[in-house]
């Protein structure tokens, strides 16, 4: 086996709020999926991800509720923590960048370039907010942007054109604290010189882009921040929370949260050695030159891993301490949207990972979400077609497959693989068929064309169906058993493929699909092979998917938009079992009488056809004991027992208020048989 070794990482998401389906299509199940396949392949590799603790909304959130900044991180590391591994996802560590070893890390990359005289140190004027007393962070600043005139656009970038510019451009300005302009005053801080690395840049996005091919989306992001000029960026900023900027007349600063939240990767990695007990293990990744470094993005932190992280690594590289390699592929995302729109939480448009697998499995999340990944483009998430994934691909192809194969199996082979005495033409191709896929898949995730890859798999599954329903292997079994039994063989292999293939993909049902055949996974490159001998033992086959309901749907979809609670109060439809709750069946009257000292009640006897009960009835007003004898009413049957003036009543009278407020009960003619149900 080459000794290459591959890193990879997730973006560090703020633990600032809780990830939604869209986090997890861009940086994160992808990534998985990649991982989860380097691992079956026998590879040497690290999978590092963790929370970005740092950052200015991290202090707007806690400003807002009134708690520190530690609050609100805490909350978020544990929940997206717990959300992650909820959802299958399998980092070798998710760590977080409040820790002391991160703060360390960062602190001596800034120290490396500050001692260097890499950076410069620039007086610059910032927005100042008199009210408040405080310097005001680009996100606390909004205006006209100087280059497309949009109007809310942040103080250095505009998210409507995505021009960078001097916040001194910025039109109009307003604090977006107090409200007031903001005035400019003098401050300085201290700037990477990122404009002097622009041609090493790209000519590194080039080389790496000829050898390894990279995607068209994320190159194309490339080129645009190259053609309009890397400028010089601040690594410091006047604020309270952060990394502390480690030299002498640097009170009340700290490191830039891009800065530090990039070197996350590596401290983390860090960590993980000191955990495992090798505390140098991390340098022989990112340090060592056969590392093969992946990282996995959302488009809107492309410049970040493409630009200034190489940038600040080339830097370091430059000095004379051990040297770090640079990514060697950012296969970066598009943006998945939610019906149709971008996810928002001040508008309750899309869902949370932690609340939408409370309700549905995480496999059939992955599954939907892989299919309709955003690789090329923006996609969109939508309801109705999780469900169709879930029922028509998960349950009715791959899960009915391999349920009609072991069950079939179970019913005419005792549960044990058959023999293969005989194979015939269509059985060699499907062995063959299955042979070709390992090789097959491998080319599309090298390329990291992941969507297409599952693709490619679930085919693999519909030609097992097709290959089943033509072997009819429920006629063979009586007319010729020996080719009956080389079909079954033959899918057994195919389901044990099909479980190893989808292992990164449906790592929980690949799971239960092994267990069921009583087998473990093996290298990627063998699982096309016939895996399972003849006469090996199976286990009986369980439930894969369960299909999803349309009404379970339906409320997914109507509390759209809506605040929480908000559904429940407009939604009071109730489901036809709710309905059926209620045994509401007829009786005929066939006793009436009043009830002395009371004006409302009668007490009646009715015949239910099999019983007789009494029922104490609020209908006197209406009805004189003559007028309702004989007649055929609807009652609830199963109410309970109560007490009315001391005496038992066993059921009640249907009837209808009429506008006079006079009682009309509902009653049907005599063809009908006294206790028939109304429903
Ligand atoms: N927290 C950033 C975001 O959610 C991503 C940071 S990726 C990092 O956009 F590695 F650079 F931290
Ligand atoms: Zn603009």
């Amino acid at each position: 086996m080459s000794t290459e070794k591959i890193l990879v990482t997730s973006a560090l998401p703020y633990a600032n709020g809780p990830i939604h389906l869209g986090h997890l299509s861009g940086a994160y199940l992808p990534a998985d999926i990649y991982v989860r396949y380097q691992r079956l392949k026998g590879r040497d590799i690290l999978f590092i991800g963790g929370s970005d603790e740092h950052g200015v909304p991290i202090t707007i959130s806690a400003d807002k509720e009134h708690v520190s900044p530690k609050v609100i991180i805490d909350r978020y590391h544990e929940l997206n923590k717990k959300a992650f591994e909820q959802f299958g996802m399998s980092f070798d560590i998710y760590s977080r960048t409040s820790l002391p070893i991160h703060h360390e890390t960062s602190k001596e990359f800034f120290l490396e370039f500050y001692n260097r005289g890499i950076l410069n140190k620039t007086k610059s004027l910032q927005f100042y907010d008199e009210k408040a007393k405080m310097f005001l962070p680009d996100r606390y600043v909004e205006g006209t942007c100087p280059n497309c005139g949009a109007e809310g656009a942040r103080s250095d970038e505009c998210e409507n054109c995505g021009a960078l510019y001097d916040p001194n451009s910025l039109k109009d300005p307003k604090s977006k604290i107090t409200g007031q302009t903001p005035v400019l005053k003098e401050t300085s801080h201290w700037f990477f010189p990122l404009g002097k690395y622009q041609e090493k840049l790209e000519k590194y996005v080039d080389e790496m882009n000829k050898k390894y091919g990279w995607k068209d989306n994320v190159l194309q992001y490339c080129r645009g921040w190259f053609k309009s000029g890397l400028q010089d960026r601040a690594v410091t900023r006047d604020l309270d929370w952060g990394i502390k900027v480690p030299v002498e007349g640097a009170e009340g600063k700290v490191l830039y949260v891009w800065f530090d939240a990039v070197l996350g990767y590596i401290s983390a990695t860090k960590e993980l050695s000191i955990q495992l007990g090798k505390k140098d293990l991390w340098r022989e990744y990112w340090q060592g030159k056969d590392t093969k470094y992946v990282a996995f993005i959302g488009k809107d932190n492309v410049v970040f891993h493409c630009i200034v992280f190489p940038a600040m690594l080339m830097a370091w590289n430059e000095g004379d301490k051990e040297k770090y390699i640079l990514p060697q592929n950012v296969p970066a995302n598009e943006f998945l949207n939610f019906e149709g729109k971008k996810f928002s939480k001040s508008r309750n448009w899309g869902i949370d990972v932690i609340d939408f697998l409370k309700l549905f499995p995480a496999d059939s999340l992955r599954y939907a979400l892989v299919s309709n990944l955003p690789e090329t483009r923006d996609s969109d998430f939508q309801w109705k077609e999780f469900q169709a994934r879930n029922n028509s691909e998960l349950a009715d192809i791959l899960g009915n497959f391999i349920n009609r194969t072991l069950t079939f199996v179970h019913k005419h082979f005792e549960g044990k693989v058959p023999q293969k005495v005989k194979l015939e033409s269509i059985d060699e191709e499907m062995l063959k068929l299955i042979a070709s896929y390992p090789a097959k898949v491998s080319a599309l995730l090298e390329r990291y064309k992941i969507k297409d890859s599952v693709q490619e798999v679930m085919n693999l599954a519909r030609a097992a169906n097709k290959y089943f329903n033509d072997s009819e292997p429920w006629k063979t079994v009586k007319a010729d058993k020996e080719k009956c039994a080389a079909t079954l063989y033959v899918s057994l292999q195919t389901i044990y493929t099909l479980a190893e293939l989808l292992e990164p993909v449906i790592p929980f049902a690949s799971g239960k699909i092994f267990k069921m055949l009583n087998a473990e996974k093996t290298l990627w490159d063998k699982c096309g092979e016939e895996n399972l001998p003849a006469g090996h033992i199976l286990n009986k086959p369980d439930i894969l998917f369960v299909k999803i309901e349309d009404e379970v749907i339906e409320k997914q979809i109507n509390s759209l938009g809506k605040a929480p609670g908000e559904e429940e109060k407009e939604d009071d439809s109730i489901s036809i079992d709710d309905f059926l709750k209620a045994q509401l069946k007829v009786a005929k009257v066939i006793s009436a009488e009043n009830i002395p000292k009371s004006e409302k009640l009668l007490k009646l006897k009715v015949d239910l056809g099999n019983e007789e009960r009494q029922i104490i009835a609020g209908i006197a007003k209406s009805y004189t004991p003559a007028d309702i004898l004989g007649k055929n009413v609807v009652i609830v049957a199963n109410l309970k027992p109560a007490k009315l003036m001391g005496l038992e009543s066993r059921g009640m009278v249907l009837a209808v208020e009429t506008k006079d407020g006079k009682l009309n009960v509902l009653n049907v003619d005599d063809s009908v048989e006294k206790g028939a149900r109304v429903r």
